[in-house]
């Protein structure tokens, strides 16, 4: 089959990994790609948003199937348009990818369907919101309800930091249109656990757990992130706790969102808190998490493939997974000054030397090549994963922190701490 993948970040490098060593797969297509996805599918010169181009290249090149990595083009219909031109496509359609692209949208999926989550109201005046927060004054944590890279979350210890968000996403527009709705919720505490299920409409494919680590120093302090780092799995999620999330959350979810005439096809991602009352949806996510996919694709012996098509095809009920039962862990090199601002072509040394120890891979993310088309250089905030499996997650975290020392880049800045959950324990 020839295959497009759809994006060109971390995750994208690691399924397209996975996809290329399908027998399914006679070739694959990256668009657009990056240095990574070069050494072993084929770079296309599109950008996600570029409908009409990749329509264009579906059609020229005879592709079958789609598999589309990032929200942004989900969210903008990227599947709905395909389908209609008789492909195949991996991804939701524009109305279920509002789970994510529409926080209230999934809250309110959530209330009818009495799915555990943060007590929240929503706000399109910025008036009424600060209003809110002084009378209520306690901590709380606000969203900007559109798509903002992860980074339109803030938790306010105080109401000083509430109101100083609110002119942020409301009167500032640091999100544009994102933030125009936003919501402001109760705080929750207790350890963070990221599930992703492949979803067929009707069945449901829960995979090994994963933890993300999202603020952008060590211990967890300072901005959020799109994701420093993470490992899978987490042994805070236990077997009876996975079935929670499946009965309580997974379930109820695809469920209400058929009630409302939505069939759900692709990963639906849970963004969980494990509080002392269980489980609690912080967030949903209509994709593949980055980076959580690169230690799961590490852990993944099946045939993503096959796996895919079958998603596409509703009948996910045939397919078995099969895990590496080795943990593994991915820590995330950012560019200098990222999430804020940060410069771009900066040279990278040092990848094939990480890549050279066992067990190791280097998945790529804001990178592209020099003019020579060879040496790599940044392009982006977060530049690359290192990835790692090992027979005990700290095997795995030590692995990984050796190949990270082997690379290096002006400016470059990693979290030390990733996994600290897991190996303290
Ligand atoms: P989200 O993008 O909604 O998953 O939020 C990003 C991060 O903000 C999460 O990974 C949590 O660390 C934090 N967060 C979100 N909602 C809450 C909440 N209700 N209580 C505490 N922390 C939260
Ligand atoms: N790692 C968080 C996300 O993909 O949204």
């Amino acid at each position: 089959m020839k295959v497009l993948l759809i994006g060109g970040g971390g995750r994208e490098h690691a399924l397209a990994w996975k996809l290329a060593a399908s027998p399914l797969v006679t070739e694959l297509f990256v668009a657009p790609g990056n240095p990574g996805t070069a050494q072993f599918a084929a770079n296309v010169a599109i950008g996600v948003m570029d409908f009409d181009g990749i329509e264009k290249f579906v059609r020229k090149t005879g592709i079958q199937f789609v598999v589309i990595g990032p929200e942004d083009p989900l969210a903008g219909g990227l599947t709905d348009r395909l389908q209609a031109m008789g492909i195949k496509v991996f991804g939701p359609t524009k109305e279920a990818a509002q789970m994510e692209a529409d926080k209230w949208f999934a809250k309110e999926i959530m209330r009818q369907q009495s799915i555990p989550t943060a007590d929240a109201r929503s706000f399109t005046d910025a008036g009424a919101a600060e209003e809110y927060v002084r009378v209520r004054d306690e901590p709380c944590v606000i969203k900007a309800t559109g798509l903002a890279k992860g980074k339109g979350v803030t938790v306010c210890a105080r109401s000083s930091d509430a109101l100083d968000t609110i002119d942020r996403i409301m009167r500032k527009k640091e999100f544009g249109g994102a933030g125009t709705r936003i919501i402001i919720e109760e705080i929750l505490h207790g350890p963070e656990c990221s599930i992703l299920a492949f979803v067929d409409r009707r069945n449901i494919y829960v995979m090994e757990s994963a933890q993300d680590h999202k603020p952008i120093d060590d211990g967890d302090t300072g901005p959020m992130t799109g994701g420093m780092g993470a490992y899978s799995p987490t042994p805070v999620v236990t077997d009876a706790i996975l079935s929670t999330i499946e009965r309580e959350i997974l379930v109820p979810t695809v469920d209400g969102l058929l009630r409302e005439g939505i069939e759900y096809r692709g990963i639906l991602y849970a963004g969980l808190m494990l509080t002392s009352n269980g489980p609690r949806v912080l967030e949903f996510n209509c994709r593949f998490g980055d980076p959580e996919t690169q230690p799961l694709m590490m852990r993944l012996q099946s045939d993503l493939m096959e796996v895919m098509l079958a998603v596409a095809d509703g009948r996910l009920d045939e397919v078995e997974l099969k895990w590496d039962p080795r943990p593994a862990i991915s820590v995330v090199a950012t560019s200098k000054g990222y999430p804020g601002k940060y410069s771009t072509g900066v040279p990278i040394s040092g990848i094939a030397s990480a890549e050279a120890l066992p067990d190791v891979k280097v998945f790529h993310g804001g990178t592209r090549f020099e003019a020579d088309g060879r040496s790599v250089l940044t392009d982006g905030g977060r530049v690359l994963s290192v990835t790692a499996l090992g027979n005990t997650i700290a095997e795995a975290q030590n692995r990984a922190y050796e190949a990270m020392k082997m690379i290096h880049f002006d400016g470059m800045h990693y979290r030390r701490d990733i996994g600290h959950w897991a190996v303290g324990r």
